[in-house]
């Protein structure tokens, strides 16, 4: 049986696809009141605001494409089980071709009912006021917002409780309960944490066996992958 393998990914893993990250300089949340454009509030008091904010990252999305590092980690499928987690909600891991990806916060290119949660489409136009579900109800973007439940976790937890090397790549660690998930790793997991601006979280700076890589991911997971295909590991 191949040993278990968890990437968990932020916004910095698709830096390089042309993708704004949400807290660098020039992130995407430095022009934009994060609760405006994130939050059920948000949607309640502008919803066109929130349609806009979404279609344009849609766009871009559609023009972005995978980069080295998205097409590296599909290379540890040959000797790992790997379950990709990530918080992004662009599709570029499976667009690179990993076959278990698992958004928390997500999907850009899904729209889903307001009023029928279970209804959820693949969207790819702009999503607009008066875009109905089949049963009446306003769509919204099938993101999960600041304040509402992360349904995802349970699976990515279990996952993550089985690993025996997890990769957190191009995340500032900083977003609860993502960024907790470390937590549940065994204690003797190898955690590789690849970002030229790394974070150590609390439950990061708890692990002996932390290895910091500070290099962007379209040079730093090659190298990786290459090692971790190659020699030793466990
Ligand atoms: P952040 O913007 O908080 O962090 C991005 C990280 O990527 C930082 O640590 C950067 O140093 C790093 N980075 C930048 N360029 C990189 C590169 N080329 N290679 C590797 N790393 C690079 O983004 P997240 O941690 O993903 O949620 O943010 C978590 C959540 O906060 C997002 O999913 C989003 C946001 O609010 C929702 O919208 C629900």
């Amino acid at each position: 049986m191949k040993r278990k393998v968890v990437v968990l990914t932020g916004a910095g893993m698709s830096a390089e696809s042309g993708l704004s990250t949400f807290r660098d300089a020039g992130g995407l949340w430095e022009g934009h009141d994060v609760m405006q454009v994130a939050s059920p509030e948000g949607w309640a008091s502008d919803m066109d605001l929130v349609l806009e904010f979404y279609n344009q990252r849609r766009r871009q999305l559609l023009s972005a494409r995978p980069n080295e590092g998205h097409l590296a980690l599909t290379r540890l499928e040959d000797k790992f089980d790997v379950a990709i987690v990530t918080q992004n909600v662009d599709d570029l891991h499976e667009r690179a071709g990993s076959q278990q990806v698992i958004h928390l916060h997500g999907e850009l290119l899904k729209a889903r009912s307001t009023r029928y949660p279970e209804l959820v489409y693949a969207w790819t136009k702009d999503l607009l006021r008066g875009d109905l579900c089949e049963r009446g109800g306003q769509l919204r973007p099938h993101i999960v917002w600041f304040g509402e439940a992360v349904p995802m976790m349970d699976q990515a937890i279990e996952h993550i409780s089985e690993a025996v090397i997890v990769i957190v790549i191009g995340t500032s660690m900083q977003v609860y309960p993502a960024a907790g998930l470390i937590y549940y790793a065994p204690m003797d997991a190898k955690i590789y944490y690849i970002d030229p601006r790394p974070q150590i979280n609390t439950e990061l700076a708890l692990r002996l066996q932390l290895n910091v890589m500070r290099i962007k991911a379209g040079e730093g997971i090659p190298r990786l992958v290459d090692d971790l295909l190659q020699h030793h590991i466990v």
